[in-house]
């Protein structure tokens, strides 16, 4: 019985390595493994044999079947694999796989973190649907201030008013300002980047778009630390020999309050076609109102500190040389536009 098996395995094994085509390898294994097959027909022999020799006879020919079947397994892998390569010839050029990049915003997120982080900054993400409290009231603008126009603020009125007032689309990352203070872990160096929301769309501007919010607090920190901060950052962002400069403006949650300019990449500060007067505007700055401080429980008399707050789509545009027509094209997912970046 044994050589029986045997004998029968090599067979099979001759047979298969002779089989040129698939068809032909599972014919041979119709022919030994199938139902009505060569194996089964000793399978079933093995019932006439003594009951003493059976068990040895029945485990010998389930081990051979087995082998069997992993033969068969491996001639069909090979016969796979060889037609996989066949008619290939490797040295052709390849095909290089369309993929795709990150959007010109997105890079410019991680860049802007990255910066800030080299400084002690850290990024956080404070929510996209906030409270009337942390957008305004928090940043001395009382209910019915007008400074609140300026901001064209979606209002969530379907949700109901709760302790913090009505819920709205945050309108600016300062929203984040009170939120951090409340953490009460000094020094605050927070960068916090979100997407703000504003009932504006025209060439210039779009209703969702991206801001980052800079925060520094902690004891003794004066206008020196903000305009020096500014200054890293053009230089880091923009380019070694940019600078940035202030000009006095009026925020209400700071005191005093600033608008930041870099110096123009084409003529440095002197003026020029582009930028005219030498200086192109970057966004808001100040040192945080006694008011938004105390809102954040943080008590004015011990502690101070400066903040910013600009947009990502423009900062990046003027880091880029981009005077885009219509700023709409930045979401419009047209990719002969976005391709470039
Ligand atoms: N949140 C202001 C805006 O959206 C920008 C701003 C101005 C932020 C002055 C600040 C700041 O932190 O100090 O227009």
């Amino acid at each position: 019985m044994e050589e029986k098996l045997h004998q029968l395995k090599n067979d099979f094994i001759a047979k298969l390595s002779q089989a040129k085509t698939a068809e032909e390898a599972r014919n041979f294994e119709i022919e030994f493994l199938g139902r009505k097959g060569k194996l089964t027909a000793i399978l079933r022999s093995i019932a006439g044999l003594p009951d003493a020799d059976r068990p040895k006879a029945g485990q010998m020919a389930n081990t051979i079947k087995l082998e069997m079947e992993l033969a068969m397994k491996d001639r069909m892998d090979a016969m796979e694999k060889s037609s996989d390569t066949a008619g290939i010839d490797a040295t052709l050029p390849g095909i290089i796989p369309q993929t795709g990049h990150l959007h010109l915003v997105t890079q410019a997120i991680r860049e802007i973190n990255t910066i800030f982080e080299k400084i002690g900054f850290y990024t956080v993400s404070y929510p996209e649907v906030e409270w009337d409290w942390y957008a305004f009231e928090s940043l001395n603008m009382p209910k019915e201030h007008p400074a609140r126009d300026e901001w064209e603020t979606f209002f969530i009125d379907k949700l109901p008013v709760g302790p913090k007032g009505l819920r709205i689309l945050t309108p600016h990352t300062s929203s984040g300002q009170v939120r951090e203070m409340e953490k009460k872990q000094f020094p605050i160096r927070m960068i916090n980047i979100s997407k703000c929301y504003r009932r504006q769309i025209d060439v210039s501007h779009v209703p969702m778009f991206h801001q980052f919010e800079g925060l520094m607090i902690d004891k003794g920190v004066n206008i020196t630390h903000l305009k020096g901060v500014l200054d890293y950052f053009a230089k880091s962002f923009f380019g070694p020999n940019r600078v940035a400069r202030i000009r006095p403006y009026h925020f209400q949650f700071t005191e005093p309050s600033f608008e930041v300019d870099i110096s123009c990449g084409v003529c440095l500060g002197k003026g020029c076609n582009l930028c005219k007067e030498g200086w192109l505007e970057l966004g808001g700055a100040g040192m945080v109102h006694p008011n938004v401080l105390k809102a954040g429980k943080i008590d004015p008399k011990k502690y101070s500190g400066f903040a910013f707050g600009w947009g990502v789509e423009r900062t990046c545009m003027m880091k880029a040389g981009l005077q885009l027509p219509d700023i709409r094209i930045l979401y419009q997912n047209d990719l002969r536009f976005l391709q470039q970046f």
